[in-house]
């Protein structure tokens, strides 16, 4: 299983989909399953989907709007993160599957193994890898750079997708960050996932977060428990179940917001993170 025929080594990395920044970039969002959340970048012509935990929707979803399937980025080895990939693979066999190359024998359809610092050029947008262990010791981020006020203009569009230079990028974080919490430590230690959570804070504060689940309206509800003062958490549980009441998705989030009101961003160190993370293990909302 090779590359895209477009793809190759890049001075940034390796290269999917076409070199220029021409041709505008969007980022959709499809729930499938019963709360997983699927990012799908795309331009008029290519896609690239995380974490598709199912084949049948996504594969629908791009044949609509006649999307060719370039990329597939892997967060981790979880079945309801990589369950859709040897779906899509059949429908798109040129597909390039991103994953942790130290992870090889849990996600064996990688065709490009990366590890942290590691950069990709997508669909012309240039992307990090962040490796983040906790929730799985393997687990990885990607961190997609905003597009410079450059990168606009060479698109044609001042605006751009909305990522222009006063934005902070988009972030597909898997289950190791979620809206108002983060993903259960099934591997890592309490220091590890402390760790990857003290990255994601440092990134620039208008970064939006796809992470791939909606579980914000539980994680808020316990947040509730832990800090009844807290204002700003009571407030954005408010927002949030008004949202969920409408049908709506509560995803992208932010790293500001996420700064704000995610107690687990919030631990102070190792030891008062995982506190919060057995307390919320053993949580019934
Ligand atoms: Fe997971």
């Amino acid at each position: 299983m090779g590359l895209p025929t477009a793809s190759g080594p890049s001075p940034l990395g390796h290269r999917i989909g076409p070199a220029d920044a021409a041709v505008a970039t969007e980022l959709d969002l499809l729930p499938v399953l019963r709360d997983n959340l699927v990012p799908i970048l795309h331009n008029s012509r290519q896609a690239v989907v995380v974490d598709p935990a199912d084949a049948a929707p996504v594969s629908r979803w791009l044949q609509e709007r006649q999307l060719e399937l370039v990329a597939i980025l892997h967060t981790h080895h979880h079945s309801d993160h990589i369950g859709g990939t040897p779906g899509l693979l059949q429908h798109w066999p040129g597909a390039a599957v991103v994953a942790a190359a130290a992870d090889r024998l849990r996600i064996p359809l990688q065709t490009l193994g990366v590890e942290d610092g590691d950069r990709l050029e997508l669909l012309g947008r240039r992307l990090k890898v962040l490796a983040v262990p906790g929730h799985t010791l393997q687990h990885l981020a990607y961190w997609l750079e905003p597009l410079t006020r450059r990168d606009a203009a060479a698109s044609g569009s001042v605006e751009g997708d909305g990522n222009g230079e006063d934005s902070g990028g988009d972030l597909f974080c898997g289950d190791s960050l979620f809206a108002a919490g983060c993903g259960r430590m099934f591997e890592g230690t309490p220091e590890q996932m402390q760790a990857s959570l003290q990255r994601f804070a440092s990134l620039p504060p208008a970064t939006r977060v796809w992470c791939a689940h909606e579980y914000t309206e539980a994680n808020l509800r316990w947040a509730v428990t832990v800090a009844p003062e807290d204002a700003a958490i009571r407030s954005r549980l408010e927002q949030v179940q008004a949202l969920r009441r409408q049908g709506g998705c509560t995803i992208p989030s932010t790293i500001a917001l996420e700064r704000q009101t995610n107690l687990m961003l919030r631990a102070p160190d190792a030891a008062g993170f995982a506190r919060l993370r057995r307390h919320k293990d053993g949580f019934q909302g």
